[in-house]
């Protein structure tokens, strides 16, 4: 049973670690990167600390996936997934899914090669597409940090 509450503990600290910087990220870096007056400062900041970010946040998205999972295994709780009111575990996994493909397969194959291209064209609205998906993300992990702590505490709002 201590392995359970570990498990917790580690999926916990690991979601700090990484939707704390997606939203230190969106709520600071990036403004303050569109504030940069030239377009090589712009860029070349923006590229070394996603970079650094990135790095965090691929050890945090798999730390988070294998306590969680191995959650679901102690519990036996994979029925959650057939039970609307379990809608923050499918938002959880949702979330996870849409980070891994953005970090291990979007970023390195196609996002880095358009942001080089699309940054260098017109900086100003390629920051603030950036910004703008950034927002998006953070939105989706608050709502699903919410519903994950209501839930695993016996609050299923409906
Ligand atoms: C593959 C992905 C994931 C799986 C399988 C998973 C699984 C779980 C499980 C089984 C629990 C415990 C539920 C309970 O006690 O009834 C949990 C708790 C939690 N998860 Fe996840 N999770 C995943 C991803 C995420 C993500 C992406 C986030 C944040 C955006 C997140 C945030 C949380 C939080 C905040 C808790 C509540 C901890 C508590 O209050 O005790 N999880 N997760």
């Amino acid at each position: 049973m201590e392995y359970f509450t570990l498990a917790r503990v580690i999926h916990v600290l690991a979601v700090v670690l990484w939707i704390g910087g997606v939203a230190m990220v969106t709520t600071v870096i990036i403004p303050a990167v569109k504030n940069m007056k030239s377009k090589e400062d712009k860029i070349e900041t923006f590229e070394k600390i996603e970079g650094r970010f990135a790095i965090q946040a691929k050890i945090t998205t798999l730390i988070t996936a294998l306590s969680g999972f191995y959650m679901l295994y102690e519990m036996d709780a994979w029925g959650r997934y057939l039970d609307v009111k379990f809608w923050w575990i499918h938002a959880m996994t949702i979330v996870w899914i849409l980070f891994t493909l953005v970090l291990f397969v979007l970023e390195p194959l196609v996002l880095h090669k358009l942001f080089k291209k699309y940054a260098e064209e017109n900086p100003e609205k390629t920051f603030i597409i950036i910004h703008r998906a950034h927002w998006v993300l953070l939105t989706l992990s608050l709502i699903t940090i919410t519903g994950a702590i209501a839930g695993s505490h016996g609050w299923y709002f409906f």
